[in-house]
């Protein structure tokens, strides 16, 4: 870490890109690139905007990131737990009204309003260039700017992207020193001609205000108006007023979905929210699943599957993100572009999620979690009882008849994913592993079955785009309500909806259509008449697993027996392809999960309809053409 009003670092270092690939074809050459190339430049500037005390100029070490944990120590931004219960790991309480992403305050700025789409908030962007100039105006004054250097991928990869984020807060330092790679590697590329995305960010909380009175800080500062503002175009991002998460973890929601996708489109990939996993099935074939769910539906734990099924391995490479890009070999390859696990405390236990408990063991920072009376953490799911005393997440006296919960519902652990015991030793391949399967899915109580094949890239494009799932507590909003949102992207894609969906046709048809992932639709959370869910779901997951794979066989030719049948809304397992044995599913619970009833579906289309017109003419003519034949099989399917 060095401290200092510009960076030291002049000398020329050798180019760490020798030992990997050549970047795919199709990228474009750098002076067709808008970004910025001259990092000490770009800071000086945001310096002169922010104002901050100080500047420091970060290098990823251990040392630092200790130092600024021991800051944060004093100040009471991190509280250390007990370390022989779990060492190395602190719990930070955010401000109440800080503590998930704000989708109504994000907004993407592109020169033309369509290109955002009617699913993006829009600003023009010199208004909100303007706006941005005077939210930021001194908006660091009594505080350090952190200059923070990071990669997303292994550093000089051809999938890989390098960015800098200057943030004036040091808990977003030590979480982007975990989520991704920073360091002075970064810096180097950089030094030696990368563009790099800037994002800036700072939490909206000046320490000396505008006629120079002091004053005190606290724990968790924070604005109450909030912008977390994307320019596509320029691959700028400006975040202000939070310091949760994807607000201010500007590399993860803003720069690998947001900004890469509008990258993605315009070079010839994907970058999609979908965790990434390599299976090896009983005789050691081994297969690579990308699956997309909404927030807090249900990724992290099919990252960290353990199987229930004897001879089946899920080792786990990315649970959020993943970039995808055809490859030379007409197959389309994945990496996960972060370096840690930004995952869901509720829910994830003992019973559901054991390699996520065993990941966080240590040296994990805890967010809104609640504090046992011995310095551990806990929160609702992580054992089946709770304890009887506890200190909630906003710091209060909590017994279990309290009557609302100990942890809040978007409490989050941020942990190396190196610290994964199922991490694969391809996870940081910066060729990426070639994709299978793609899995699209949703928390659907009714209508949507356990799992379905797409007759064809072009309906899986469909399936993807027409998800809807109930609304969760990652971002402000009613948990529980039905909302649209096509291939998980809904709060995440940087440019028109519609057109990533055209852009997927398009990419489907530049692979190999031998060798193209086949692609599922899966739904763990549909429910009986009774409300509990039909499927005991988490490690009995793998019997899904266990099909997609096996579906990817019969599509090889390596396996010859019948797997699925048809259905109106795809291919179904056919009886005894799916291994439901040892589960003791109560009589009529497996019909029920692959019932498609013709009735409710064809309401479906009709909302599907309606959601596709919010497009206008921007619709793949495609996606019309699925959902026609969608409808004509559901009316033949329906009694007459
Ligand atoms: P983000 O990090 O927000 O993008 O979400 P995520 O998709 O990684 O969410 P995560 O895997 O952490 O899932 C969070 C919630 O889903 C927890 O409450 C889990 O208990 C629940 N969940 C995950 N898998 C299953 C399942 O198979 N069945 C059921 N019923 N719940 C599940
Ligand atoms: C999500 O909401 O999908 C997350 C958490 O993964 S955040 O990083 O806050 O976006
Ligand atoms: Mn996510």
């Amino acid at each position: 870490m060095t401290i200092s009003t510009a960076n030291p670092r002049r000398t020329r270092h050798v180019a760490l890109i020798d030992d990997v690939e050549a970047v795919p074809a199709g990228v474009p050459a750098p002076s067709a690139d808008p970004r910025p190339r001259d990092a000490r430049a770009w800071v000086r500037e945001i310096a002169a905007i922010t104002e901050p005390d100080s500047i420091v100029w970060c290098d990823g070490s251990d040392a630092e990131r200790q130092r600024l944990v021991d800051l944060m120590v004093d100040a009471g931004t991190l509280l250390p737990l007990n370390p022989e219960l779990r060492p190395g790991s602190y719990l930070a309480r955010s401000d109440p009204h800080d503590v998930a992403r704000v989708e109504s305050r994000t907004f993407i700025c592109s020169r033309e309003e369509v290109d955002a789409g009617p699913t993006n908030n829009w600003r023009e962007p010199e208004a909100m260039r303007a706006e941005l100039r005077e939210v930021f105006d001194g908006s660091m004054r009594g505080r350090t700017m952190y200059v923070v250097p990071f990669s997303m991928g292994p550093v000089g990869g051809p999938i890989s992207q390098v960015g800098i984020q200057v943030t004036d807060s040091p808990y977003v330092v030590v979480s982007m020193g975990v989520m991704t790679r920073v360091g002075d590697a970064v810096l180097r590329l950089i030094d030696d001609g990368a563009a790099f995305v800037p994002a800036v960010h700072s939490v909206g909380a000046p320490l000396i205000d505008d006629t120079g009175a002091v004053s005190e800080d606290v724990p968790w500062p924070c604005n109450d108006t909030k912008y977390i503002a994307h320019f596509p175009e320029t691959r700028e991002i400006w975040s202000y007023g939070s310091g949760y998460g994807g607000n201010a973890l500007l590399g993860k929601k803003c720069f690998a979905l947001r900004i890469a996708s509008a990258m993605a489109r315009d070079e010839g990939w994907l970058a999609e929210h979908m965790l990434l996993v390599r299976v090896t099935s009983p005789e050691g074939r081994r297969y690579h699943l990308a699956a997309a769910f909404p927030s807090a539906c249900g990724k992290t734990n099919l990252a960290m599957l353990r199987p229930t099924i004897p001879g089946w391995t899920v080792e786990t490479i990315g649970d959020d993100i993943a970039w995808l890009r055809p490859g030379p070999d007409g197959r389309l390859r994945a990496i996960n572009p972060e370096a840690g696990f930004f995952g869901v405390a509720p829910g994830t236990g003992v019973e559901t999620n054991p390699v996520a408990v065993a990941t966080f063991d240590r040296d994990t920072i805890f967010t809104n979690v609640a504090l046992t009376g011995d310095g551990d953490v806990w929160w609702e799911g992580l054992t089946p009882e709770p304890p009887a005393h506890l200190t909630d997440w906003t710091g209060q006296d909590w017994t279990p008849d309290a009557g609302r919960p100990a942890a809040h519902p978007n409490s989050r652990f941020t942990v190396a994913a190196a610290q994964c015991p199922t991490i694969a030793d391809s996870w940081e391949d910066p060729a990426g592993v070639p994709v299978d399967a793609i899995i699209f899915g949703g928390r659907r109580a009714t209508n949507v079955p356990l799992v379905a094949q797409a007759y064809g890239w072009e309906h899986g494009v469909f399936m993807g785009a027409t998800i809807s799932s109930e609304q969760t507590a990652a971002a402000e909003g009613t948990v529980g309500e039905l909302r649209r949102d096509p291939f998980a992207m809904l709060p995440f894609c940087g440019y028109n909806m519609a057109d990533h969906w055209a852009h997927w046709l398009r990419v489907g048809a530049s692979l190999d259509p031998e060798k193209r992932p086949k692609i599922f639709q899966v739904n763990w959370f549909r429910k009986g008449p009774d409300g509990g869910f039909l499927w005991p779901g988490f490690g009995e997951n793998s019997r899904v697993v266990e099909w997609i794979a096996r579906q990817v066989d019969r599509s090889r030719g390596t396996r010859t027996d019948r797997g699925a049948v048809e259905s109106p809304v795809g291919l179904l397992p056919a009886p005894g392809a799916l291994d439901v044995e040892g589960l003791d599913l109560p009589d009529g619970a497996l019909e029920a999960l692959f019932e498609v009833a013709p009735e409710p579906w064809l309401a479906e289309t009709q909302m599907t309809a309606e959601f596709f017109d919010t497009f206008g003419n921007r619709v793949p003519d495609e996606l019309w053409a699925q959902l026609a034949r969608l409808r004509d099989r559901l009316e033949s399917s329906s009694p007459k």
